[in-house]
């Protein structure tokens, strides 16, 4: 089986440091890390008695279908901002646009912006001034929110992924206790039947600089491979399960809000909204192409893997700073932490994400229910 990294640090998940409780009785951080907070509303919160039940398939619409073509109602032509790519293929960064004042047709825009160019970057944002509710009702616009089964969030707001490093030396270096380095490629929740597709991210608090994320083009990945590798690729599935991660969770005291699942994938996945096809790899989640045997399996990832993590060339390193809103695509893009913090003070953010379409190999079987139920029954899924 591929590498499963069960112990890598994840600030989104509890820990031992977080140890006081709240009057509801759910888990929090401690008095310490409460009293530096500068955004206490926004503290995650565990909650042993927070239950949801197993996700079933929806029905997908993506507003960036709705979108105009030359996204003017986002970018108006004689509007006072400012659009830089970030790479010429992937990545961009705006100033001068307030996301918390779009129109809906502004947002069919963004959706189809984001789409686009993978990973986007909105500067001097106020949404962070305006509560979690906000940013919430700002992103149902998009389609209903995924709520993460094992992480914290604030109190009423289980949609809010919170991560959260608290002012420590000691959670600086536990990344470092089981690895050379905190690097660790993922989509997130790639197990989920729908996958995440639109996500929001916004920092909070951070250190002047240090836990920038680097971002690559699954896409572009797609399309440096030969053809002949291409081919050999379609029809290729992988199984995604989130049961060691739930497990790594429980032995560290977390909750379970939701029972761990496992899902069949098209390693070759097609965008509903440009049509492209992407490369669908996680190294975090993803176990096995289900098609080959182990060692054939374990051979074909690890190239594939390694291939999109040294392509500098098809990557983005984003560099927050606060009010610094990042949209991203998490259906054709990965992404990785970069820990690298040399003082102990406290790095606190949220993640927002859309559901999507269960991801599809060819968009005709988009909303097709029944889609690789064979595949499901002879793995006993
Ligand atoms: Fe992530």
């Amino acid at each position: 089986m591929a590498p499963v990294a069960v112990d890598k640090y994840d600030a989104s998940q509890f820990q031992t440091a977080h140890n006081s409780k709240t009057k509801n009785g759910a888990f929090t951080v401690s008095e310490k890390n409460q009293h530096l907070s500068k955004y206490p509303e926004y503290l995650p919160t565990w909650n042993p008695s927070q239950k949801f039940p197993p996700y079933k398939f929806q029905k997908y619409y993506d507003q960036g279908l709705l979108a105009d073509s030359k996204l003017s109602n986002l970018f108006p032509k004689d509007g006072d901002y400012q659009v830089k790519k970030l790479t010429p293929r992937f990545g961009s960064e705006v100033s001068g646009i307030q996301l918390s004042e779009l129109t809906n047709e502004a947002k069919n825009d963004l959706a189809r912006f984001v789409a686009e160019r993978g990973v986007v970057a909105f500067r001097n944002q106020d949404f962070n001034s305006k509560g979690p509710e906000f940013a919430i009702k700002f992103a149902e616009y998009f389609g209903p929110l995924h709520i993460h089964p094992t992480s914290g969030s604030p109190e009423g707001f289980p949609q809010m992924h919170i991560t959260f490093r608290g002012a420590t030396q000691e959670e600086i270096e536990t990344p470092f206790r089981s690895s050379t380095n905190s690097i660790s490629w993922h989509s997130d929740c790639s197990y989920s039947l729908n996958g995440l597709q639109l996500t929001l991210f916004s920092c909070l608090q951070l250190p002047e600089s240090g836990g920038d994320t680097l971002f690559a083009n699954c896409v572009e990945a797609y399309k440096r491979l030969s053809p002949a590798m291409q081919e050999r690729l379609e029809g290729l599935h992988v199984l995604h399960s989130s049961i060691e991660q739930a497990e790594a969770n429980k032995r560290a005291g977390g909750i379970t809000r939701r029972e761990p699942e496992a899902n069949i994938h098209p390693l070759i996945r097609q965008n509903p909204v440009t049509k492209e096809k992407s490369l669908y790899l996680n190294k975090e989640f993803g176990r096995k192409i289900v098609e080959l045997k182990h060692e054939e399996s374990d051979y074909l990832l690890n190239f594939l893997y390694d291939h999109v993590e040294k392509a500098h060339d098809l990557q983005v390193r984003i560099q927050w700073s606060e009010n610094t809103v990042v949209l991203w695509n998490n259906a054709t893009t990965v992404h990785t932490p970069c820990v690298d913090f040399s003082e102990p003070v406290i790095r606190h953010a949220y993640r927002i994400s859309v559901m999507g379409e269960r991801p599809v190999s060819d968009v005709k079987y988009l909303n097709d229910e029944t889609y690789l139920s064979d595949k499901y029954e002879l793995l006993g899924l």
